[in-house]
This record gives structure tokens, sequence and C-alpha cells, in this order.
């Protein structure tokens, strides 16, 4: 009889084994990577932190974790961006995963990082972690066969096109306005805005054309569109311009921005495949068979990493004091009974989170501490993190039979203090 083999290794992945870790994604995500996407990754990964399973020197297991600094409602936290998460098809099942993100978490714990987020290739795979979808997408599509008919007359003023190299001094600003505005989108420096904003070719497909930058205003600038497009084919079928990031200030110029992509010559479909759930553009078309939204789907998985840190650190647009019981079987610290208090609500001279200042009427302030009391609420750190930036509704899971309300009410009272103006967004995959 054969003795079943030894658990692999749990240890760092030193940069001489960056090759290994590139064989292991290649293997596992089914990618051939030519040189430059080799190039690449390897710049990606040298920036992160990279935990490794090795069963007799081979590497069998990575998990990858960017350092980022993801917005929360009024600020932002240190987030531990996963990627790269593969296991070699020899080793799956034998809960090569479980230990890298075991380790993982103890790292958060040591670096002081309260959240981890990754965008999941399946669904399936990581609520058992903790990780909630806390950020949903919609992809939305124009017939630009027509002029584009809408209710809010856009700007008039001029459009410019941009070069790529002066995206981050240009564009910066009104990412981190719009960043500060909604949750769930990570800061950006100048790598990441050439390497994963404005890549030369897009990633998925190299028929579209390199990124095109339009901007609306001077400086500071109102607002911009970053967009690919592809030529019709022979067979009559149109070109396509691909939108993959909006940003605006005001109605006007949203419309300008969206008028000028649906009237781009040889072209005939506008397909933004990532805007908010909340994005205005259907509310302002004039004709909703012109616009359309085609999907729905969640983007952003969160996990709490530490509970207590991420929701002290979040404003909250209304006090409360309620008992939350938490269940997490993989971090103890997270599990249990907590009482949350947030603070009263800011009027008058307002105090200023890391994003800027806070708007009038948000608490901050707030106390999450170990308590006997009965609860009010029971849920899983799943769906507290499904919850947190602001986009599922607490009274949806009720519903739903996943969270329970043991006091009538309290559903309510938390999901008016969890509320946000604008929905979380993110669409900076990583
Ligand atoms: C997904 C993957 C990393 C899982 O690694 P693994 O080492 O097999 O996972 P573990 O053995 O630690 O599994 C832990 C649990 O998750 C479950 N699980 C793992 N992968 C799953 C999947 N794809 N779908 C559903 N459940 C899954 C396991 O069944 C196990 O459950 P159990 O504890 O109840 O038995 C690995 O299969 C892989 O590399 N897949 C290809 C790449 C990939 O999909 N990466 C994720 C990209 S976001």
């Amino acid at each position: 009889m054969s003795t079943p083999p030894a658990a692999p290794h749990i240890r760092e992945v030193p940069e001489a084994h960056l090759g290994r870790a590139l064989d292991l994604a290649s293997l596992v995500f089914h990618e051939s990577y030519d040189k430059e996407d080799r190039e690449r990754y390897r710049r990606l990964l040298r920036r992160c932190e990279r935990i490794g399973a090795y069963a007799d020197d081979r590497l069998v297991g990575l998990l990858a974790a960017q350092r980022l600094q993801l917005s929360v409602p009024g600020g932002q936290l240190p987030c531990a961006g996963l990627t790269f998460v593969s296991v070699a098809p020899t080793h799956r099942r034998r809960g090569v995963l479980s230990a890298m993100m075991a380790q993982q978490w103890r790292g958060c714990a040591a670096q002081g990082r309260p959240l981890a987020a990754l965008w999941a290739s399946e669904s399936a795979i990581y609520g058992r972690y903790g990780f909630g979808a806390a950020t949903h997408l919609s992809t939305i599509e124009i017939d630009s066969t027509r002029p584009l008919a809408l209710r809010v007359a856009p700007d008039p003023g001029p459009l410019r096109l941009l070069d790529a190299a002066e995206a981050p001094e240009l564009l910066g600003p009104r990412y981190e306005a719009s960043r500060s505005r909604r949750a769930g989108r990570p800061a950006r420096d100048r790598l990441w805005w050439r390497e994963q904003v404005l890549p030369e070719e897009d990633e998925d497909d190299d028929e579209l054309s390199p990124p095109r930058i339009v901007v609306a205003g001077q400086d500071p600038c109102a607002g911009y569109a970053i967009y690919r497009t592809r030529g019709g084919d022979d067979n009559g079928a149109p070109g396509i311009v691909e939108v993959q990031e909006l940003e605006s200030d005001t109605a006007p110029v949203t419309a300008a921005l969206w008028s000028y992509l649906a009237s781009i010559d040889l072209t005939g479909r506008v397909r933004a495949w990532g805007r908010p759930a909340d994005d205005p553009l259907p509310l302002i078309a004039a004709d909703r068979d012109q616009v359309r939204v085609t999907r729905q789907f969640p983007a952003l998985w969160l996990r709490l990493v530490d509970v207590r840190a991420a929701l002290t650190a979040r404003t909250w647009a209304e006090p409360v004091s309620l008992v939350l019981e938490v269940r997490d079987e993989a971090i103890p610290a997270n599990h249990g009974r907590f009482r949350l208090i947030t603070g009263p609500l800011t009027t008058g001279p307002l105090s200023t989170g890391p994003l800027g200042s806070d708007p009038d009427g948000v608490s901050r302030g707030s106390r999450y501490e170990p308590t006997t009391d009965p609860a009010d609420l029971v849920l899983d750190v799943r769906d507290l993190a499904a919850c947190y930036l602001g986009d599922t509704r607490l009274r949806r899971l009720v519903h739903a039979g996943v969270v329970t309300e043991r006091t009538a009410g309290a559903a309510r009272r938390l999901d008016a203090a969890l509320h946000t103006a604008f929905l979380p967004f993110t669409h900076d995959e990583f």
C-alpha cells in the first residue's frame, strides 16, 4: 500500500522562482504567455507578496497579493489584492489553497491590512473563505447606427484626444474624485495607469485598436472616456466602440462624452462592459431601446480580514447601536458577538477623511466591541462583506434566509447606516 503524499510546505516565493510561478499560472489558466506577457507578469509579481506551496521543492501552489489602497465610504484602507490563485492539477482538492489563504490572513494581520479583495473566475470558490460579492457591474450597449437621443443637452465645450503618456497626470485627479465618491476603487500609480488601464494591446481581444482617450474641459478635466475601436467586417457588420472607462463631473459632460462615442464614423455599436450598477446613462437615454443594459454581474469580491478595523474605519449614513453575531470560521478574532455603535452625524465644520472632506451628515468615529448582549442580527462574515461598501442590502439577505434578524427592524436600521450616495464600483481587474 502506498503512503499518502506529505502536505506541501507553505512559504514565500522568492524572486528567483518567478519563472516557475508563471509556468504554474499558465498551466492552471490554460494560457500560453508570450515573452511580453511574461515580462509584464514578472513586473507585477515582483510588486506582490507571494505565497507558495512547495512539494519536494516543486512549486505546486501560488497566491499573490498586490498592496492596494481601496476606497471605502469616507476614506481608504490597505487591502491585499489577491491574484494568480493557482494550484497544480496534480495537487488540487487537498487543502493547498486553504493553507495559502490561512497564511494570507496571518500576513494581513501582521501588516495591518484589514481588507482582501479579488476578481473571481469561478463564483463558487470564494464564499467559503469569507469573500462576498461587494460590487456589481452592468454592461451597457448603445445602438449607434442612429444619433444618440438623450434627455440632457450635451455640454457644447470642445473635446480633445490625449496621448496615453499624459493620462496619469491629467486624468488622475478626476479618477481620484470618483474614487472618493464610490467605494471599491484602488489607488492608481503611474505603473497601474500604464499596465492595467492603458496597455497598448487589449488583453482579451487583439483586434481592438490601442486605447484612445477623449477629454472634456481643460485643467482640471471635467470628464474623460477611454475606449478602443474595431472596424466593421466584410459581411457588413458595423464597427464597434468598446468603452473601458468614462468619468465625468456633470450630466452635460456625461452626455457629451456618450454622444461623441456614439457618433464615431464607421461604427454602429457602443459597448461599455463594466459600468456602475447605478450608471446614469439609461436614465438620460431618450429611447430605452437604443440604450440597453445587457448584463449584470458581480465584480470585486471582498473579505473583511479584520472586521473591527474595517467597520470602525468607514463612515456611516446614520447613527446605530446594534449587536452583530458574526460567523467566521477562518479568523477567530472576527467570530462572536459585537456591538456596533456608529457616532453622531457630522454637521457644521467637517472632519477630513483620507480621501478628502466628509460630506455633511455622515457618522465617523464608530465603535465595535465584544458583548454578551443578545444579537440583533446573525450573519456570516461573507454577507457583511457584501454589504460593507454599500452594495448589497442586508434586508435582501434576511429575505433570502441567509441572514437572521432577531430584532425586528435591525436589518433596516443597519441598511440605513450602510447607505452610500453612490453605489460602489470598480472595473480595475487585477
Ligand atoms: C481553485 C483552486 C485554486 C483551488 O485550489 P485547491 O487547493 O484545490 O483548493 P482546496 O483543496 O484548498 O479546496 C478548499 C475547498 O474549496 C473547494 N473548491 C476548490 N475549488 C473549487 C471550485 N472550483 N469550485 C467549487 N469548490 C471548490 C474544495 O472542494 C474544498 O472544499 P471542502 O473544504 O469542502 O472540501 C485550484 O483548483 C485551481 O488552481 N484552479 C484553476 C485556477 C483557478 O480557477 N483559480 C482561481 C482563479 S480566481
